[in-house]
């Protein structure tokens, strides 16, 4: 029998599921993403005169390097939580406003720059989502888009993914943001980029470790229980995966911390 239910969104697509990750987000994720907000923001030639705006910015890892440049910002995100939390922080030049960021609530042309930090690649319509930034971005002005160097995207995917690309390598659930997967090729993310409304993005590469907490590797299956690789797996292949994740976790980790090197791309470009 067929449901007459509309399809539920994505997590990755649902205000609702980014309301509930506010304080983990901003507790194990923004010091992780704040080491690559802080290279995509100081590409932007940018200081106390600029206007900003950062695209879906969470807990504020961008907005936050931006501002203190002394930029008056721009901070928006679909999530109300995200919104609350970086009102929160109180600062001065930092508006924050709650919106959809494949249909911006802005004028056209009325940012200096505009920043996005593993925020765009996730939209359904991420080109919708790098036009809306040219077309908010005033003519000879800049952009910085971050997105992760692999379609199974950074940290905990990315080690689940490789795990399950070692063992069932036919057995891989795509991760379900077309955005992901298309702009982690540097060509096709520079492509795409110029179709949004730049010229010649410079794509640079950067890697940073992401800081697994493992004091009991034994429980390490519950942090991958809810992604998309995982839930592709058969209840033989998620035990042997378990396995694997955890004895690569015995011999790797330092202390109870485990390394997992992520590589972002950044392009920078001028708003032709
Ligand atoms: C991976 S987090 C990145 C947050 C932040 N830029 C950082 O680097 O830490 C993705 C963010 O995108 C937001 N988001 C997802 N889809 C959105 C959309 N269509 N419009 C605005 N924000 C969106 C989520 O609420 C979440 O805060």
């Amino acid at each position: 029998m067929q449901s007459s239910e509309p399809a539920k969104p994505l997590p990755y697509n649902d205000p609702a599921h980014w309301d509930k990750m506010v304080t983990a987000y901003e507790a194990q994720s923004q010091p992780f993403t704040t080491l690559f907000a802080d290279a995509a923001v100081a590409t932007l030639p940018i200081g106390p005169a600029s206007k900003v705006l950062d695209v879906a910015t969470g807990t504020g890892a961008a907005a936050l390097a931006a501002a203190r440049t002394g930029a008056a910002v721009t901070a928006i995100d679909f999530s109300a939580g995200m919104v609350a939390r970086v009102r929160a922080h109180g600062l001065p030049n930092i508006e924050a406003r709650q919106m959809d960021g494949q249909a911006l609530d802005l004028p056209d042309a009325a940012f200096d720059a505009s920043v996005s930090v593993f925020g765009v690649m996730l939209f359904p319509d991420w080109r919708a989502g790098l036009r809306e930034m040219a077309r908010v971005t005033r003519p000879g002005g800049s952009a910085s888009i971050a997105v992760w160097k692999s379609a199974d995207g950074a940290a905990v995917h990315l080690l689940l993914s490789q795990i399950i690309r070692r063992l069932y390598p036919d057995n891989v659930t795509p991760m379900p943001c077309t955005g992901l997967a298309e702009l982690a090729d540097p060509t096709r993310f520079a492509a795409a980029v110029i179709a949004a409304g730049f010229s010649e993005p410079a794509i640079t590469e950067i890697t940073h470790d992401f800081t697994l907490k493992v004091a009991d590797p034994a429980d390490i299956d519950k942090l991958f229980e809810f992604m998309p690789h995982w839930s592709g797996l058969d209840a033989g292949q998620s035990a042997a995966v378990a396995r694997a994740l955890r004895s690569e976790i015995e011999q790797r980790r330092t202390g109870d911390s485990f390394a997992i090197p992520s590589t972002a791309l950044i392009a920078t470009a001028q708003r032709t």
